[in-house]
């Protein structure tokens, strides 16, 4: 979900807005806001995106209780606790409407602080948790909003980043955070409050990131922050690096088609200085470990969810394949729950695009519990992930809005390559074989670049499958993550069901599924494993299922073998994996476009998620 709040020189309802235009990407299921006007708080909201809220708004513009309100509160919905209809959207009254409030996250204990507050009277508006929270406030409140927040989130056991305001003291915004985040950027008169960056860097790039605990009291330009125990404390102003038109689609029909066409440029950015082709290694000094550290790993373990735990997988096989050390990777969200064997010879990578997933976060503070060195592999400066590993590499790979990840992907490849090349190198790889790894990595964003030359082409290809409701995705080795990631890129943007499967796996079970409306996608560039694959395809050519090759450039015996083909230029396995991922995410792409789907906001899927 995303919360923007402002209280400021400017008419807030315009700047709510646009910053809900920002978060979207966030949630999208209702969106609603809060302002102050003459005649108390009004709340306004509306199910689905935010363009239905501001339909619903009529010409705000001319309303004097739009142009007159300069404090509110904003936000947008990603569904758990209730389904997605307005009522159910934020901000939620409480006291006749004198406290308004969003919140992000789970009140885990709202239950029977539910029960509680209805058997002393209360009536409930919505099915959410997030209500609770409001009437909370209301109830603690006796005119000092600040002690009346405090008090609530002493009684609330999950997560919250939280904005309210209060009709009796209408100058003031007060917000508070525990692992959802929270950041206060300070503008001239103004403060914007959001749940991440992007929806205050067109208005400034001075800001507060809140940390647990913390709650702060905005008004009049000034922040003043406490802990939830009322210590006053100092936080740092950060300096926000990302330019405004980052977060723009800057000609492009969507968010994910431009951030495809970035890569070439966010590889450089992720690998820049990072990779010493003379010597043959990485310099990574974001992991801040001496060598004779690095070498006594016994492992390293990699956590993540959704399409940075596919981009984990391939770091698995390269510190398999570069270093020889032993790698693994593990759903983020499972990490926690079962117990697992990990400690002070584990060096763990949380990978996280976001920086804020609750699943990822989770396994990370686990295994910080259990020992283990842990480095973040996070895209957004200052997310909490990153700032509680303490140690890890950012991957510069600038503001990705489109829910569907792609640069993300493709950056965190190249930075988990450069690891597993300086881990090997601290151990037993040669010079000679570092420097041609090291070699291979920096020509990457070229390559990357001529696949991108055959956009047109590939939505040609598209065509074809946009009749499709079932595809599978088969892959080996190397090849085997990009078959999950181009798969799970299907599912996500285009609803077509798409499995990935090991393509030696295919035949023991999912073969019984293959028929000619069953189209199949085989990675089959040259290499290891290639002839196989190859015989892989030719079994489901004679089940009649029709099959999409991700072939060598030249490649004549896999291009026959297929009905289509898409070629990619000639590369090692474990670099291809980044090339032909960018093939299959264009892929994705057009297949979607064809099929009239809304390609950067797909149904119920949020890009950040900030519950477990
Ligand atoms: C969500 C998004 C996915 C993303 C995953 C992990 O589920 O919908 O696209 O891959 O979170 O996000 P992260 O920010 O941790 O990489």
């Amino acid at each position: 979900c995303g919360i923007v709040a402002y209280a400021g020189v400017r008419a807030a309802t315009p700047i709510l807005l646009q910053g809900l235009r920002k978060l979207e990407y966030r949630g999208y299921d209702s969106a609603g806001i809060a302002v102050h006007s003459e005649d108390g708080i009004k709340i306004y909201k509306q199910e689905g995106k935010v363009a239905n809220l501001v339909d619903s708004l009529g010409d705000y513009q001319g309303d004097p209780k739009h142009s007159e309100s300069h404090v509110g509160i904003a936000h947008t919905r990603w569904a758990t606790h209730g389904p997605p209809t307005t009522k159910n959207a934020h901000p939620h009254p409480a006291g006749n409407g004198r406290i308004a409030l969003v919140h992000n996250g789970i009140i885990e204990n709202y239950r029977g602080l539910k029960a509680k507050l209805e058997a002393e009277g209360r009536v409930f508006l919505s099915d959410t948790d997030s209500e609770v929270l409001a009437h909370l406030v209301d109830y603690h409140y006796d005119g000092d909003l600040a002690l009346a927040l405090t008090k609530a989130l002493k009684e609330v056991d999950g997560t919250y980043g939280v904005a309210c305001m209060s009709e009796e003291e209408p100058g003031k915004l007060v917000v508070a955070r525990r692992g959802s985040p929270i950041v206060i950027g300070l503008g001239d008169g103004e403060t914007i409050v959001a749940s991440d960056a992007s929806a205050i860097i067109s208005h400034t790039r001075q800001a507060i990131y809140l940390d647990d605990n913390d709650i702060a009291v905005i008004q009049g330009g000034k922040v003043d922050v406490k802990t939830l125990d009322a210590s006053p404390v100092q936080r740092d102003i950060a300096d926000i690096d990302w330019s405004a038109d980052a977060a723009e689609k800057g000609g492009y029909e969507h968010y994910m088609l431009k951030e495809i066409f970035e890569q070439p440029e966010a590889i450089r950015n992720a690998t820049r200085g990072r990779i010493d082709a003379d010597q043959g290694t990485a310099v990574l000094s974001g992991l801040a470990l001496s060598p004779r550290e690095l070498v006594d790993f016994h492992r390293l373990l990699i956590v993540g969810c959704g399409t940075s735990l596919n981009a984990g997988l391939v770091g698995e096989y390269a510190v398999e394949d570069f270093a020889a050390m032993l790698g693994e990777v593990e759903q983020a969200a499972e990490f926690r729950y079962r117990n697992p064997i990990v400690g002070s010879k584990d060096l763990v990578v949380a990978i996280s695009q976001s920086g804020e997933t609750a699943d990822t976060l989770a396994a990370v503070r686990e295994a910080i519990n259990k020992g283990a060195m842990v480095a973040g592999l996070v895209n957004v400066v200052g997310s909490t992930i990153a700032r509680e590993a303490g140690r890890g590499i950012y991957l510069h790979a600038g503001p990705e809005i489109s829910v569907a990840s792609t640069k993300a992907f493709t950056c965190q490849v190249s930075v988990l390559l450069s690891i597993a090349l300086k881990l090997a190198r601290g151990r037993r790889m040669s010079l000679e074989e570092g420097q041609r790894i090291a070699n291979e990595i920096l020509r990457v964003p070229d390559l990357v670049q001529q696949v991108l030359e055959k956009n047109d082409e590939i939505a040609k290809v598209a065509e074809n499958f946009v009749k499709f409701d079932n595809m599978f995705y088969i892959g080996r080795g190397y090849m085997f993550p990009v078959a999950l990631e181009g798969a799970l890129k299907i599912k996500e943007i285009s609803y077509i069901h798409a499995e990935a499967y090991n393509a030696a796996e295919l035949k023991h079970g999912p073969i019984a599924l293959l028929e000619e409306n069953m189209p199949v996608v085989a990675l089959m560039n040259k290499g290891p494993g290639k002839e196989k694959t190859v015989g892989n395809v030719e079994e489901c050519r004679a089940r009649k299922a029709p099959v999409l090759g991700v072939i060598t450039e030249g490649d004549d015996e896999a291009r026959e073998a297929c009905d289509w083909v898409i070629e990619i230029p000639e590369c090692p396995h474990y670099t291809a994996t980044i090339v032909a991922t960018t093939a299959l995410q264009l892929f994705s792409y057009h297949v979607a476009r064809l099929r009239g789907c809304p390609i950067d906001q797909p149904r119920n899927l949020a890009k950040s998620v900030t519950v477990e």
